[in-house]
């Protein structure tokens, strides 16, 4: 193989520990980027529904991301909440990014929003990086690599009794959906220890990686919500899974230590949060 051709493979195949290196670098800047550009003021629009909302400094970070995996990794594909599938056959890479997660926090001044930045090869997500740019937590991980805020290696969430744990979870932009969710939350509230709504799934799971909650469930959602943060909270030791025995994915995600999830996730089920999401799916 002459040195050009090798260079050519090593630029289509990476590792998953060089993926997730440029992970961090890319989410770290795109955060700066954010928490910079919010000084400016912010112009809103909506999608989906009223509550549903985007800033200009989505769309602005979005582009940022795609500018620059384009410049270090040309040939890859890169999905993004704002812009889209832009698929390019040539490498087997996929970027899945969602450029603020937590946007109507981002919009009201909560700090507690992110970015969200992983990398697939042929279909698997092996890297990603979650930043909270006001708090400086960066959160990442690579497959069979273990997980990180900063550089403490995380260890998932404590084992307690699923009436001493505290949930967190999250709420669709879609009314009708928002109050069938809040059904099954309201018959959860009584049957453990205690619940939280943070507002940006991708720091739910990491809150999950670091033992911040105890467990976490949501859907639908989108993919770039949950990549990064479903490998971060896997790799820190938490089960992760849909529900009915289906992978976690964009139609639920549920999360828990390894010893109380199967039961979490069967009162889940008793509670109907698999048809809330199918139902969802559906409409
Ligand atoms: C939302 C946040 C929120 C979750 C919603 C997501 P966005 O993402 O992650 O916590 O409950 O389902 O859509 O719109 O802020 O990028
Ligand atoms: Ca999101
Ligand atoms: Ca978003």
């Amino acid at each position: 193989m002459s040195e050009d051709t090798s260079i050519a493979a090593d630029l289509a195949r990476p590792s998953a520990s060089e993926l997730e290196a440029l992970a961090v670098d890319l989410a770290v800047s795109a955060g700066a980027l954010a928490v910079q550009r919010r000084t400016r003021g912010l112009q809103v629009d909506t999608k989906s529904s009223v509550t549903d909302v985007v800033t200009d400094v989505d769309r602005a970070v979005e582009e940022f991301l795609r500018a620059e995996i384009l410049r270090f990794r040309p040939a890859d594909s890169v999905l993004g909440e704002e812009g889209g599938d832009q698929r390019r056959a040539a490498s087997p890479v996929r970027w899945l990014v969602d450029p603020i997660d937590g946007t109507v926090n981002f919009m009201l001044g909560l700090p507690q929003y992110a970015v969200s930045v992983a990398a697939e090869i042929d279909g698997q997500v092996v890297a990603g990086c979650v930043t909270n740019p006001v708090s400086g937590d960066v959160f990442r991980a690579a497959r069979g690599h273990g997980a990180y805020r900063n550089d403490i290696r995380l260890h998932g969430p404590r084992m307690v009794p699923l009436e001493q744990a505290v949930i967190a979870t999250g709420f669709g932009y879609d009314a009708s959906h928002r109050s069938r969710q809040a059904g099954v939350v309201a018959k959860l509230a009584g049957r453990v220890g205690n619940l939280r709504r943070l507002g940006s799934a991708a720091l739910d799971l990491c809150a999950l990686a670091t033992g911040w909650v105890d467990g976490y469930f949501e859907g639908p959602l989108g993919e770039w919500d949950l990549a990064a943060g479903v490998l971060i909270a896997s790799e820190a030791g938490a089960s992760l899974s849909g529900l009915n025995g289906l992978p976690p994915g964009p139609d639920m995600v549920a999360g828990a230590h390894p010893a109380n999830a199967e039961e979490f996730f069967a009162l889940l089920v008793e509670l109907g949060a698999d048809e809330v999401s199918r139902r969802f799916g559906e409409s």
